[in-house]
């Protein structure tokens, strides 16, 4: 049989970026021996740094190399010295975009020997996925000031909706739910259809249609508040989630410290269109002064990088990196990956490659 070669760009990033990059790269490295694959791995300097320097975000012509990839790691961006909003919009915004990848993936799953803030829960009670629309609403950047700077001012940030936006997301939400086919097989809308009368109309009217074609998906609606009341009360209720682009970036950091924190969750920005490009990465933010510290729980962005084999045509070797994470949480890292590691960041690392086999 032909070697499949995954081409992969990584931006390591700012932070502790490049040392949670170094880890799911030591993982891939050992997996890819077990597994049979190989990756050509190009790592781009892209990031706090390189802007500083050279004032460049994404350099020319980067979009395009990394339209040349199968798949791209992102570790973190974000650095002290530059003006929050610079690199968010500037890279991890402008490739979502550019790269059409409208998709947000974001598992709530509670691995075993985690910690979570909810009391009396555990790993059958918290595993959902919320799926959050990845291109449009309050994130579209369209709006502007008038009179900026003066007592009249006002501030325009408007949100766009778009029925080609809604349809394509609810749909690969169905279809996921249908592939998932977990006992519950219910697709969640969350929206918030009391106030947002317009927009969230189109998404409520969208769901409804598209529902018409998956007869064995359950559906079932949540106002966003709700939804952040039930995902306390009763995380078990929930199978998939879809949602809008905001909503989505609340409820998944609330799903996220239901299953541990930011040191376990993952999520993919999809593209899944025919020869579409998707960007894993782990959902912490690049904790600059942590830097250099070797206290960073890599187990996020290793979690990213079986997401990523998972959509390149290697599940064999995502589930395999899936039982090594469980065991290790499971076992030596029990009680300890939410925030009080008792191992160092290479050292898990270590620990995830030496229960891969
Ligand atoms: C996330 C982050 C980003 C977002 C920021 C960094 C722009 O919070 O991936 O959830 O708002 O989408
Ligand atoms: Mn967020």
């Amino acid at each position: 049989m032909a070697q499949t070669t995954i081409k992969i760009a990584t931006i390591a990033g700012d932070g502790t970026g490049p040392e949670v990059t170094a880890e799911a790269l030591k993982v891939l490295a050992a997996v890819e021996k077990l597994e049979g694959f190989s990756t050509d791995v190009e790592s781009l300097d892209w990031g706090g740094a390189r802007y500083l320097r050279t004032g460049e975000i994404v350099p020319e012509g980067g979009l395009d190399l990394l339209r040349s990839k199968d798949a791209v790691f992102l570790g973190a961006i974000g650095h002290p010295d530059v003006a929050p909003g610079i690199l968010e919009k500037g890279l991890l915004l402008e490739l979502r975009f550019k790269l059409d990848q409208y998709i947000n993936l974001r598992p709530v799953k509670l691995l075993p020997g985690v910690e979570t803030p909810l009391a009396g829960r555990g790993p059958s009670d918290i595993d959902f996925v919320i799926v959050r629309e990845n291109t449009e609403d309050l994130y579209c950047g369209v709006g502007g000031f008038l009179k900026k700077g003066t007592p009249d001012e006002v501030a325009v940030q408007q949100a766009i909706y778009t029925r080609k936006g809604c349809e394509r997301c609810i749909r690969w939400a169905f279809d996921y739910t249908r592939k998932r086919n977990s006992p519950k097989k219910t697709l969640t809308l969350v929206a918030k259809t009391n106030v947002l009368t317009f927009g969230h109309d189109l998404w409520w009217r969208t769901f409804q249609e598209v529902a018409k074609d998956y007869p064995d998906v359950k559906t079932d609606y949540n106002h966003v508040d709700a939804c952040c009341m039930w995902m306390v009360k009763n995380p078990d209720a929930y199978d998939v989630i879809v949602t809008t682009n905001m909503f989505g970036d609340i409820i998944t950091d609330l799903g996220g410290i239901l299953q541990g924190g930011m040191g376990v969750a993952a999520g993919g920005n999809l593209n899944p269109d025919p020869g579409g490009v998707s960007m894993f990465e782990p959902m912490g933010g690049s904790a600059p002064k942590y830097t250099g510290t070797d206290k960073i729980n890599p187990i996020a962005a290793i979690n990213a990088m079986a997401m990523l084999l998972e959509h390149t045509g290697q599940p064999a070797a995502a589930a395999r990196i899936e039982r090594a994470v469980a065991h290790v949480t499971g076992t030596k890292m029990k009680g300890q990956a939410a925030g009080k590691m008792g191992y160092g960041t290479k050292a898990v690392g270590d620990l995830v490659v030496a229960a891969l086999a």
